[in-house]
């Protein structure tokens, strides 16, 4: 029963984090047509800060802890989940995932100073990497085909 609550809420952070990781390049690749220093820019730097501070980096947070809780409290009472091939995939996947949203971190930065440095196109193709990887790890994760 604790179990089934915890994929509860490891299912709403997810959903969560995934939202913001699917939307924040979206606002790159707008920013990046906006004019420096022009109001639409400056609307942008606030709408993509707290979408990471409020959003996506909390988000983040709560599925890495309570993943890690369903994996311990998986169906081996040693291993939990740990020895499952499906669950090392994620992992790799999940690691990618978060270090792409290291990576949107730094873009946001470099945005708010009026520093990009990519191009909309960049974004634009950017944008499919988490789409990508959310599919692999949902698949991992439902069908546990490993
Ligand atoms: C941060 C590292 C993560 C760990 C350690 C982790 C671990 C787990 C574990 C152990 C389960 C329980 C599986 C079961 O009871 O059958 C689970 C369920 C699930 N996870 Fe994660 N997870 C992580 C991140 C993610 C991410 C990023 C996604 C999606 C993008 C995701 C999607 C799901 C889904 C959809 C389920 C429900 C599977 C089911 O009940 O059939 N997880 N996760």
């Amino acid at each position: 029963m604790l179990y089934a609550w915890i994929k509860a809420f490891h299912i709403i952070a997810v959903i969560a984090w995934m939202a913001g990781m699917l939307y924040l390049p979206r606002l790159f690749v707008y920013h990046c047509a906006a004019e420096k220093g022009s109001a639409q820019s400056e609307t942008f730097k606030v709408m993509e800060r707290r979408l990471l501070r409020a959003i996506i980096n909390p988000a983040m947070i709560a599925t890495w802890l309570l993943g890690l809780t369903l994996a311990w409290m998986g169906p081996d009472s040693r291993y939990g989940w740990f020895d499952s091939p499906w669950l090392q995939g994620k992992i790799v996947l999940v690691l990618a995932l978060s270090a792409l949203h290291g990576l949107f971190a730094r873009w946001m930065k470099a945005f708010a100073a009026d520093a990009n440095q990519h191009s909309q196109k960049f974004y634009r193709i950017i944008n499919e990497v988490p789409t990508l990887l959310m599919i692999l790890i949902v698949i991992l994760a439902v069908v546990k085909p490993l």
